[in-house]
């Protein structure tokens, strides 16, 4: 049996003050969560969330690696960097950096490979636009998006690793893809995985991410392949996000 995973992504959001709040709410609702719980604020606040968090189950990941170690990377922050500031996780491929800062596949590979050399659990984030559902292209592209790491770790680079099935369609816009229809993406990434090695496929945590919220939380992680949760707009309020990580508890 799998244990769920429900990770916050705080994006680039929050400060100083509204982060503090966020994170005693958290630790402070924790009663009745029986999952893995993880928050990824903006890097910079790191350090400050990891302190207030140490010895609470609550593990603090980061929004991006540098698929570099070290050197002249202007504005990167390294794989062991974050795991010295105290992340276990950290997000690669998320659609916004895939779309809005042009990562390629083999970019978000490449991250995929530092977040591991380093000793950071890597999720990985695949999905489809619309128009690639529309066009009945979603396996191929979710196939492409994992093929990528697959060509530079081979399966084993999935030992332990995280994925995250978030439909681009479905984030921050409300919409969110029917438990089925998830389910369906979801069945599909698990049995490419088993194609090459059962047993890691077997373990392989996959996320649904993209407009999860409390309300439909409990029919999406009923679903037999979805294993948690990557969650944005939600994971903003303490209550909404401890209602989903009870959902998955
Ligand atoms: P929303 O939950 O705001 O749709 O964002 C999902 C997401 O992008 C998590 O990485």
């Amino acid at each position: 049996m799998r244990r769920k995973l429900v990770a916050g992504n705080w994006k680039m959001n929050g400060n100083r003050e509204s982060i503090r709040t966020l994170v005693e709410g958290i630790k402070n609702g924790l009663d009745g969560v029986n999952c893995d719980v993880a928050v990824c604020p903006p890097a910079v606040y790191i350090p400050k969330v990891a302190g207030m968090l140490d010895g609470v189950p609550v593990e603090v990941g980061a929004q991006n690696v540098c698929d570099q170690d070290s050197g002249a990377f202007t504005g990167e922050i390294s794989g062991a960097m974050l795991a010295e500031c105290g992340c276990k996780y950290a997000i690669v491929g998320h659609s916004e950096r895939r779309s809005l800062y042009g990562e390629t596949d083999e970019l978000v590979a490449a991250r995929f490979a530092a977040a591991r050399r380093n000793g950071l659990v890597p999720i990985l984030c695949v999905g489809e636009t619309l128009e690639e559902r529309e066009n009945g292209t979603t396996e191929a592209v979710v196939a492409r998006q994992i093929d990528a790491v697959i060509a530079v770790e081979g399966v084993a680079g999935f030992d332990g690793a995280v994925i995250a099935y978030e439909p681009v369609w479905a984030i921050g816009t409300g919409k969110t893809a029917t438990p089925e229809m998830a389910q369906e993406v979801h069945a599909f990434i698990r049995g490419k995985i088993a194609g090459l090695d059962q047993a890691i496929a077997d373990k392989l945590v996959i996320q649904y991410g993209g407009s999860m919220n409390p309300g439909n939380a409990a029919d999406l992680l009923a679903m037999e392949d979805i294993d948690g949760g990557l969650i944005g707009g939600a994971s903003l309020k303490a209550d909404d996000f401890l209602a989903i990580c009870k959902a998955a508890s």
